[in-house]
């Protein structure tokens, strides 16, 4: 097979002059710097659709092929590239599958991208509820299923930005029923297709579309993803045209070449390299056994990889990690710390943690888990008002505390993870402002809110 990154190196040693894009013609010189080696390598297969690099967009040469390997790998029917992100790859997919109008069921629990992209369509949502991320929701996602036989497409993330799974099997078996379709999100699980636990990516699941960042958990360039079908029913023409839609139409080669070198890597290395990372989060995972207050959350629904640990307020043991050991994690909530590893993680990155961990262990009896309003926003959501854009027709910004009883015309999320507190065309409540005032008051990043003032509709 050949692979985009290794055509591409060997194209930059070539003495061939680009009188085409981009702009920058591999001349790093002009830069006050100079010639930067590390900087070289990257201009240097900065190309774009010239000769034999074929075009993302009508792919039927090397980009092709790259993704006909990842098709492979995957077990999928057909495979797109992605270089805008999951993001993109959420919007084509269920671009591709819907039209305007159409009813979809979707767990309110998502990442911004499906809100933006059913306000985009103009979706008819149904959501489905849950408090916390580790709460199994197939019973309630077919009880909606039954309420609304009409449904076109059934929506899920697993794993979530937690690494909390949902039993897609079974949802997606009720969905086929139905003569439902089912995408999942599942940005964060691209490894599991090759980690040696119990938990199979959802396209072995039955999914029919699956969404999957490479650059989340597997070793690849931020902004690289796939989109896999299952189905030959999906229209794989039509998620490609609407990628086309959404996607830069100068796709990076970088970002492509990185995709390259993933896939080799995985054919290559994945199985071994695999199967030595799955031992070494086992002997992580028995510090369990030797901390007392601290705890490494596992549960057969939660993915290994997704280093959660609990027992402590994750604010406080979040700051002490990156103050005292150099360790900065992914997130940290008032009930824990996220810590995303992957299989590029060294054995001493392991044993840096564990030995951080061990020591904090005797100091976090003192800094309990505090309460956590952000997580438990489900149950405070009160039903969709009106469409996202009907709400975001006409805007005003109103002071937060005023806000009881308008509609929101904008998100308003707990940064991260990406999942709103609020979306355009829901109510606003005063259990809501005073978890939104808390979050403000706690500092947290909180997207959306803007000196205190929210945006509401004018009209509605
Ligand atoms: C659950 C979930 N889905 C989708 C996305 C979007 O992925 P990307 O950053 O690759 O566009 C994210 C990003 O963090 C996410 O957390």
């Amino acid at each position: 097979m050949r692979y985009l990154d290794q055509e591409l190196e060997s194209y930059k040693n070539r003495a061939v002059y680009p009188f085409h894009m981009p702009g920058h013609k591999r001349n790093t010189a002009i830069f006050d710097e100079g010639k930067d080696p590390s900087y070289e390598s990257v201009y240097g297969i900065d190309i774009t659709e010239i000769g034999d690099f074929d075009d993302l967009h009508d792919a039927n040469g090397i980009i092709r092929e790259l993704e006909d390997g990842f098709a492979k790998i995957y077990g999928a029917k057909n495979t797109h590239l992605s270089v805008n992100g999951s993001t993109c790859g959420i919007m084509a997919s269920v671009f591709s599958v819907t039209s305007e109008g159409d009813l979809v069921i979707a767990q309110r629990r998502s990442h911004k991208s499906f809100f933006h992209t059913a306000m985009l369509r103009g979706l008819n949502v149904m959501y489905v509820y849950q408090d916390h991320a580790k709460d199994d929701i197939s019973e309630d996602m077919i009880r909606m299923m039954d309420e609304n036989p009409g449904a076109k497409l059934v929506y899920l993330t697993s794993p979530d930005y937690e690494g909390y799974v949902q039993d897609v099997g079974r949802i997606s078996e009720e969905a086929h029923k139905r003569g439902m379709k089912v995408i999942v999100d599942a940005a964060h699980g691209a490894h599991l297709r090759f980690y040696p636990g119990n938990i199979s990516f959802p396209l072995e699941q039955g999914a029919d579309i699956v969404i999957t960042s490479l650059h989340k958990m597997l070793p690849a360039l931020t902004q690289t993803a796939l989109i896999l079908e299952n189905d030959s029913r999906t229209d794989g023409s039509l998620i490609g045209y609407y990628l086309d839609c959404f996607e830069s139409s100068s796709p990076s080669y970088v970002l492509m070449a990185s995709c390259a070198r993933c896939l080799r890597y995985l054919q290559e290395k994945g199985q071994e390299d695999f199967l030595r990372y799955g031992k070494m989060l086992e002997d992580f995972y028995s510090l369990n056994e030797r901390m007392s207050v601290l705890d490494l959350a596992t549960s057969k629904a939660h993915d290994p990889c997704h280093i959660f640990i609990g027992g402590a307020d994750g604010i406080w043991l979040a700051k002490e990690l990156r103050k005292r050991y150099d360790i900065v994690t992914e997130m940290s909530l008032p009930t824990g710390v996220l810590a995303l590893s992957s299989v590029a993680d060294t054995k001493d990155a392991f044993l840096q943690l564990e030995r951080a961990l061990m020591e904090l262990d005797g100091e976090a009896g003192v800094h309990p888990c505090k309460d956590d309003p952000y997580q438990r926003f489900a149950k405070l959501v009160v039903p969709v008002a009106c469409s996202a854009k009907r709400a975001m027709e006409h805007r005003e910004l109103i002071d937060l505390e005023e806000s009881v009883g308008r509609v929101a015309a904008e998100e308003i999320m707990v940064y991260p993870p990406g999942i709103p507190l609020l979306i355009p065309g829901e109510m606003i409540t005063e259990r809501m402002i005073d978890v939104m005032g808390k979050a403000y008051d706690d500092g947290l990043s909180i997207k959306g809110l803007k000196d205190r003032k929210i945006r509401v509709s004018a009209d509605i």
